[in-house]
């Protein structure tokens, strides 16, 4: 749990309230949460999600493990606790753009539950989205897009999820989606559906 440094700060309220965002954007801030191996395809998807919620003329953001970790969370590894820290900037983060009025996707491993639960517990219960990228260890392996499972297996990299680290699943996503077993298309369209069915965007507009 990140400790409260900052003595004496205040809360500013601010006057256009997320209300007036959402109004003038004509949607609702959420924030979908994609977990799942590295390579089951959860940057993928999100890109997916992104480019038809885009042509529908929603108002998105993907923030994406790889990049994040180029930037803003540069200072972190991959221990337990620096996952954790990685995890709870991101959930900040992606509060912030979900008050922004804005719909963003996050595609963070995020193996551990509890600390995609805290991010949860930081949006409103209507516009977290948890998708489980659901895609078997060695199909994630097999198609090692990046090279790392193969160093993993040889020792070269330390705590790589899966292999040396753990994934905790979640226990009751709103959607789970199988990779391996469904087209990229085909797992955007039911992330999409799950969005119209909870009501955070119209039916096909
Ligand atoms: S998380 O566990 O903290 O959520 P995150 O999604 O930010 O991870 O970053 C995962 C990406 O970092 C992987 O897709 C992979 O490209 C790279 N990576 C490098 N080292 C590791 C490791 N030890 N375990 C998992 N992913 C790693």
């Amino acid at each position: 749990m990140a400790q409260q440094k900052a003595t004496n700060i205040t809360w500013h309220e601010a006057t256009v309230t997320v209300d007036d965002r959402e109004k003038l954007l004509n949607q609702k801030g959420c924030v979908i949460w994609f977990t799942g191996l590295s390579g089951s395809g959860k940057s993928t998807l999100a890109n997916a999600v992104e480019q038809v919620l885009h042509h529908q003329r929603h108002h998105t953001y993907v923030l994406d493990g790889d990049n994040v970790r180029h930037g803003l969370n540069k200072n972190l590894g991959f221990s337990p606790e620096d996952r954790e820290e990685n995890i709870r900037r991101i959930g900040e983060v992606a509060k912030l753009f979900s008050d922004a009025g804005t719909i963003v996707m996050t595609a963070f491993i995020s193996p551990y539950r509890t600390d995609r639960d805290q991010a949860r517990a930081l949006i409103a219960e209507d516009r977290f989205v948890e998708v489980f990228v659901d895609c078997p260890l060695d199909v994630c392996e097999e198609r090692d897009t990046k090279g790392l499972y193969k160093k993993a297996r040889a020792g070269e990299i330390k705590e790589f999820t899966g292999i040396s680290a753990p994934y905790e699943p979640p226990l009751e996503p709103e959607l789970t989606v199988n990779t391996a077993a469904l087209s990229i298309e085909e797992c955007a369209h039911a992330v999409v559906e799950t969005l119209v069915k909870i009501g955070l965007v119209p039916a096909g507009n």
